[in-house]
């Protein structure tokens, strides 16, 4: 598969990128500012969601389009904006698009009438505008007429940490353990999303967390 990684230089885009190339898929690495030009594998384009610049050249020819670009700060809500240029391109080029985004869209486990954008348990006051912007980005998605979109929640807490290869797969609620924590290494999610793009499955809204 021929991927587009849109945020590849970020936190989660290296993770993928990496996990793509592990299992020998071609990655067009794509940021305002590429910096992963050389590396086998890896062709870079700089692109900007923000005003589309390089866009479509980003993901012409794409089997698939993986977005995971945060919310600026102080811009979050810009992210919607930009997911749907996003979009636009993704289905001018035929090509599914799966967008890394945040928890704040899912249910909370034990009270589906709350988000987890709303629920101080999870998102503490200091994330709430990135919480919102993620709950703005799938109504994004939800709205948009032609594009063939998969959502990927991650769970509350995702930080770098060891690549095991093992991962629970729910839809729309958030997933905890046993002790009452939501989270998963940015590793793990990574094999999540590459596990997403070769056997897309019917759920549009997808999250993951540790098993
Ligand atoms: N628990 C949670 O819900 C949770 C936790 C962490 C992350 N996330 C989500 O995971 C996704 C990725 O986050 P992250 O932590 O990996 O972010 P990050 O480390 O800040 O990386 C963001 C990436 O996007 C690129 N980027 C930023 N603005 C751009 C623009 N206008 N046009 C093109 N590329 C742009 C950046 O490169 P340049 O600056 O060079 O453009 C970088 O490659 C986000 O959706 C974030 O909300 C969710």
């Amino acid at each position: 598969m021929n991927l587009t990684i849109i945020g590849a230089t970020g936190m989660v885009g290296t993770r993928l990128t990496a996990e793509a190339l592990h299992r020998g898929h071609p990655v067009t690495a794509a940021s305002r500012e590429p910096r992963q030009a050389g590396r086998n594998g890896v062709s870079t384009v700089a692109v900007d969601v923000g005003t589309g610049r390089s866009l479509d050249t980003a993901v012409a020819g794409a089997d698939a389009v993986v977005l995971t670009v945060r919310a600026g700060a102080g811009h979050e809500d810009r992210l919607a904006a930009a997911t749907t240029r996003v979009l636009d391109a993704a289905a001018a080029a035929r090509a599914p698009l799966l967008v890394v985004g945040g928890a704040g869209p899912l249910r909370s486990p034990g009270d589906p009438a709350w988000l987890v954008a709303d629920a101080p348990a999870y998102v503490p006051e200091e994330w709430r505008g990135l919480a919102a912007a993620s709950t703005a980005q799938l109504h994004a998605c939800r709205a948009h007429p032609a594009a063939a979109w998969t959502y990927l929640s991650p769970p509350a807490i995702l930080e770098p940490g060891v690549r095991t290869g093992r991962y629970r797969r729910g839809t729309t609620t958030l997933l905890t353990g046993s002790d009452g924590t939501s989270r998963i290494s940015v590793e793990d999610l990574a094999v999540a999303a590459l596990d997403e793009l070769e056997n897309p499955g019917i759920d549009r809204h997808v999250t993951v967390a540790a098993p």
